[in-house]
């Protein structure tokens, strides 16, 4: 520890609730970090660093080079902020970027024009608030993500921020992971429905309890999306709670060794898995950890409640008469009604629920937020949850406990912001990547098409006649808009310089896991939006009574679709 850790270190950690509390030495080290980039941030300036020198130390700090400018990618721990690191943000974005940030589906924020001189002073006014940007970047364990809804969802068997916690503090700088084959991600859920796309994840971890009320897991390993998109091997159930850390230690290690470092293509896990067979990966990772000292591994209890008890918990008390309050309110104004049913959650306290926050406005650019609403979000999340926030993988935001006799009145703010679009989880609600407005690698841009879209169905009846719909974009086969898993698929690609979209139907990100089929040609971009349309006037025409989009595709198969879509005069 440094001396200023160590006189920093009495102190004592402040507890903002439903976020773990960092401690001194913790800020030590991160302050470290900043100086250190500091001074290669100059040596490159100045000319002593070449740009092939810096490339790795800017990685390390999150710091990638794009089409048109700097982007810096900050990791938000298993997507939690707290009302001071949100106005941190916005601050970020009003001084250093062109006044927004742009959320993204593995619960980090993204700046897109970052000057080169600007990121030590933007660093270290997030370490100010608790934050970095470290592993957001490179072939390490990335940000671990989590359920949106953890601590909160009426659904959920166990909090699995605790142990996405304790999988951050393994992963950060683990000095035998540093270098993997490729990036690394895991994702942990402990609701029996998946709302992380765990079955996506290198590892998804499904946290549940076992014999005795003790915590268990079950592992899926392999999954992924990109050019070889994959849904993960269900590697194995009940992983004893004391066994994570040795398990995953043992996971990670046999990947690491045996894993392709030839060619970046095959280099992720899911290749290996693939390779291997799932038995034949799952006899490595027992053999590795059959040889382990797992007593230094072991996870105690009392270093989960440790861990936990570092999660301030939010004091849920609301008045009776809450649900009835909330009912009149909804029977008295249609519009209010209907975004409490779209955009909430039902919570495990009674007289609360989680409130969703939706950054797809008709015609926006999903997950992009202006400096002015993230102070707004700040403040609403201080006077309706604790001043705690959430960021979702759908590229959403959550007041994780609102008072139900409250709720009207976030609603109300929310609207005069224009952040009370009602399109939870329907066809307005689309994941879109950066694509070619931003990304070096892309070879379409996503965003103009999730806006069309999003403005063709912007008519909260229409979209809640089509019900749960999820459409997803990426600009390229990197797959970073999940286009896989999405309900529809759209996937740009480049055809002799111009941009065309490729259809695929039938993905999904959850329980039913499932990568997309391609449906046919793709399409130019003058005819992607109305090919969507004309498929989901198709659904509507076959669906049976309450029949979700997905169940009617994999109920009819894709001939239909494929008539809609192309036979056209
Ligand atoms: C403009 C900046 C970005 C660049 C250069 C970039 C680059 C990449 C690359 C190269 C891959 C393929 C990695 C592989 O699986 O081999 C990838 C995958 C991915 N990216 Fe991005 N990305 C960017 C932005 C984003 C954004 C904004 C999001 C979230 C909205 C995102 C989420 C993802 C996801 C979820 C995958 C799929 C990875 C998997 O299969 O596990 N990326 N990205
Ligand atoms: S999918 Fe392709 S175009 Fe989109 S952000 Fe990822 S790498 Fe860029």
């Amino acid at each position: 520890m440094s001396a200023e850790a160590e006189t920093l270190a009495d102190a004592a950690p402040a507890l903002p609730v439903g976020h773990y509390a960092y401690d001194q030495v913790d800020r030590a080290f991160l302050h470290d970090r900043v100086e250190q980039f500091r001074d290669q941030v100059a040596r490159r300036i100045s000319g002593a660093l070449s740009e092939d020198e810096f490339k790795p130390l800017r990685l390390m700090n999150g710091l990638y080079l794009q089409l048109h400018a700097y982007m810096l990618r900050i990791a938000i721990p298993y997507g939690m902020l707290d009302s001071r690191q949100m106005r941190e943000l916005a601050h970020i974005a009003r001084t250093y970027d062109r006044d927004y940030g742009h959320f993204t589906t593995r619960q980090n924020l993204q700046f897109n024009w970052i000057r080169l001189e600007d990121t030590p002073d933007i660093l270290a006014r997030l370490a100010s608030v608790d934050m970095h940007a470290i592993q957001t970047s490179g072939n390490c364990i990335r940000n671990v993500t989590c359920d949106q809804f953890a601590g909160a969802a009426a659904d959920e068997l166990v909090d699995p921020r605790v142990h996405a916690e304790i999988l951050r503090q393994w992963s950060t700088l683990h000095p035998e992971f540093s270098f993997l084959p490729r990036k690394f991600k895991i994702a942990v859920s402990g609701s029996p429905h998946d709302r992380v796309a765990a079955r996506f994840h290198d590892i998804g971890l499904v946290a549940k309890p076992g014999h005795g009320g003790k915590v268990v897991f079950d592992v899926f390993v392999g999954g992924g999306m990109g050019r070889t998109p994959l849904v993960g091997v269900h590697l194995r159930d009940n992983l004893p709670e004391e066994d994570l850390l040795a398990y995953l230690e043992a996971m990670v290690r046999v990947y690491n060794e045996y894993g392709r470092r030839d060619n970046i293509y095959k280099a992720r896990i899911k290749i290996l898995v693939q390779a291997l067979g799932a038995e034949g990966y799952r006899a490595r990772v027992d053999a590795e950890f059959a040889a382990m000292d797992r007593a230094r591994y072991r996870l105690p209890p009392e270093t989960v409640a440790a861990i936990r008890a570092r999660f301030g918990t939010p004091d849920l008390a609301a008045p009776a008469g809450a649900a009835e309050s909330l009912a009149a309110a909804r029977a008295a104004d249609r519009a209010f009604d209907r975004w409490a049913r779209t955009n909430t959650h039902p919570h495990r306290h009674p007289g609360y629920v989680s409130a969703v926050i939706s950054l797809k406005p008709d015609g926006g650019i999903p997950g992009d937020a202006t400096a002015a609403q993230m102070d707004r979000i700040a403040d609403l999340a201080d006077r309706f949850s604790f001043g705690e926030i959430r960021i979702t993988h759908m590229q959403n935001i959550v007041l994780g406990h609102v008072r139900q006799d409250q709720l009207h009145a976030l609603w109300q703010d929310l609207r005069a912001v224009g952040l009370a679009t009602a399109n939870i989880g329907l066809i307005g609600d689309i994941i879109a990547c950066p694509g070619l407005d931003y990304c070096s690698l892309a070879n379409a841009r996503s965003i103009p098409i999730a806006q069309k879209l999003s403005a063709r169905f912007a008519s909260p009846e229409l979209q809640e006649t089509i019900g749960d719909l999820q459409i997803k974009i990426s600009g390229c086969i990197n797959a970073c808009g999940h286009h896989h898993a999405g309900h529809i698929g759209i996937l740009g690609v480049d055809k002799k310089g111009e941009e065309f979209f490729q259809l695929t139907l039938g993905g999904s990100a959850g329980n039913d896991a499932a990568v997309g089929q391609i449906l046919g040609p793709a399409l130019p971009e003058d005819a992607t939006v109305d090919a969507i349309a004309r498929l989901v006037d198709a659904y509507l025409v076959h669906r049976n009574t309450g029949e979700r989009f997905l169940d009617t595709y994999r109920r009819l198969g894709a001939a239909l679709f494929k008539d809609a879509v192309y036979a056209v005069a």
